[in-house]
């Protein structure tokens, strides 16, 4: 889940649709890259947690299995982020070839049928190291904030990474999360069809309603499913859960 702007709902989706796989009895794991407040470890497992990260399992300091934790969900583990990926973001740096670390590792796991990256709003190494791990990445936007040229900047990073390290790496999609099309209806409306004339009607995935049900998921720390099964926002979910798996 990728997209260097910032509150587009990258983190509320990548929990939901982790949930929705999760839910359709998948093991998943949900592995967080945002070391900043609000994150997905905030959503999914605790505020303020301060302890490792995927960056002590690149240094070689711990397992993956040592810093994965359990979530409410029992088909859900979470990979979480702390301060740590930022203050020692520089570490990482300096060991030659770090963009293909985590692409190398995760085969090292054994029992997930899916891994969701969260990815933080940034274009910076940390979304590198999981575009060159991923399969495919989905952009999630936001309509309102007109956030195209975020948008271009994101599909070209990604396609340096598809040339430079991983060739394999696709664009599941796009789409549009707190939509509402009746408030501001033309200004959604106009920004989903200039994307869809853009990247073309394959690339448009479908959009997630504005729902209450998010932020109080995210609150309560739970999956949208599991905060309310019958919300608007978990019936969108599980048909972009679907939309998504289509692609791969
Ligand atoms: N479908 C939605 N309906 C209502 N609020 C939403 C929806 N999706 C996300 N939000 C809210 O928008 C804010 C930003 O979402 P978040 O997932 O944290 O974005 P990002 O990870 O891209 O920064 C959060 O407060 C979240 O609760
Ligand atoms: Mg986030």
């Amino acid at each position: 889940m990728a997209n260097n702007k910032g509150g587009v709902g990258k983190t509320a989706s990548t929990a939901a649709i982790a949930g929705e796989l999760a839910h359709q009895g998948h093991a998943v794991l949900a592995l967080d890259l945002d070391p900043q407040a609000g994150n997905l470890t905030a959503v999914l497992h605790q505020r303020g947690y301060r302890g490792a990260t995927l960056l002590s399992v690149l240094l070689g300091e711990a397992t993956l299995e040592e810093v994965i934790v359990e979530t409410k969900d029992p088909n859900l583990d979470l990979l979480p982020a702390s301060l740590q990926l930022l203050s020692q973001e520089s570490r990482l740096q300096r060991i030659p070839g770090y963009h293909g670390l985590l692409r190398k590792i995760l085969p090292q796991l054994s029992g997930y049928a899916y891994v969701v990256i969260d990815c933080p709003p940034s274009l910076g190494d940390l979304t590198s190291l999981a575009l060159t791990a991923a399969n495919v990445y989905v952009i999630p936007c936001q309509a309102e904030q007109l956030a195209f040229d975020g948008l271009h900047d994101m599909v070209r990073a990604a396609g340096v990474v598809r040339e430079n390290l991983n060739e394999r790496l696709a664009l599941a999609g796009i789409f549009f999360t707190a939509y509402h099309p009746n408030q501001r209806g033309a200004l959604n409306h106009g920004t989903v069809e200039a994307t869809r004339r853009l990247y073309g009607e394959q690339a448009i995935l479908p959009n997630i309603r504005k729902d209450m049900a998010v932020p109080m998921s995210q609150a309560t720390q739970q999956t949208v499913r599991a905060y309310d099964a019958g919300s608007r926002a978990a019936q969108d979910y599980e048909s972009l859960t679907h939309a998504i798996l289509a692609t791969l």
